[in-house]
């Protein structure tokens, strides 16, 4: 049984989800409609000692006592994540500072830090999406993130298989988001934070199948894991993510919506 919105009922139809025109470069590029988005400065960077990224607050998923995930593997999880904010914030200052002279693609320090920059960073930002797609009741997608599922697998079963699947495949992250160039859910894997990546495409539900995301819950059964994750996911989330998509696709989205 599903628990499907009608199209009527829904703040979005399946045909603005799904077939929303392409989205040119020109609007990407001119947009000054820029939402806050995940790990982002709330205020202006005007100061050399400013950090500009402040963790998010998910102590909320301890207390709720997530079924298969234990509140161990959360809080270590968090930590890390706390870590990646951390090093993305040192990172910033010492680009500030870095020499400019000694630049060179085998190695140089600034060639260092503009690597690390994005894995820092990306690390950061897509475990707030993870996070923030955890805490709900799992089971069926409802509401237009599931017509946007049914339309593009077929069923939400087949979804379900896919989606296990991808996981089973990839070494860092799968990532279900609104591909803002076709106008349509799409989904992409990542080896790491930043391999893979997609550009322009926002993501609705993330999966994070590091070792480190189930290790302390399940050793090395992955396939256990990705049972618990689809049982705790909150949909709430991945459709308020995705009707923010689809309203305004040139903008990211706040990973916490
Ligand atoms: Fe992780």
């Amino acid at each position: 049984m599903t628990n499907e919105v009608k199209p009527s009922q829904s703040e979005l139809s399946r045909r603005d989800v799904l077939f929303m025109g392409a989205i040119t470069a020109s609007t990407l590029l001119t947009s000054n409609t820029i939402s806050k988005a995940a790990s982002q400065p709330s205020s202006p960077d005007t100061s050399a000692g400013t950090d500009p990224y402040v963790a998010k607050d998910f102590s909320v998923l301890l207390s709720k006592k997530l079924e298969g995930l234990s509140q161990s593997q959360l809080n270590q999880h968090i930590k890390l994540y706390q870590g990646y904010v951390k090093k993305a914030n040192e990172i910033h200052h010492k680009l500030k500072e870095v020499d400019l002279a000694s630049a060179n693609a085998t190695y140089s320090p600034l060639r260092e830090l503009l690597a690390e920059q994005s894995y820092a960073l990306n690390g950061a930002i897509y475990h707030e999406y993870y996070f923030g797609n955890l805490g709900g009741k799992g089971g069926e997608a409802t509401g237009d993130i599931r017509a946007a599922l049914d339309e593009c697998f077929g069923s939400f079963s087949k979804f379900n298989d896919y989606l296990k699947a991808a996981g089973k495949s990839m070494r860092g992250w799968v990532i279900v988001g609104y591909n803002t160039r076709i106008g349509r859910i799409d989904t992409f894997g990542l080896d790491l934070h930043n391999v893979f990546s997609p550009a322009n495409v926002v993501p609705v539900l993330v999966l994070d199948v590091y070792e480190h995301a189930y290790m302390i819950d399940y050793g090395i059964d992955r396939v256990k894991y990705l049972d618990a994750f689809m049982q705790n996911i909150d949909w709430e989330a991945a459709n308020k993510r995705l009707s923010l998509a689809v309203k305004s696709p040139c903008c990211l989205v706040d990973p916490v919506v």
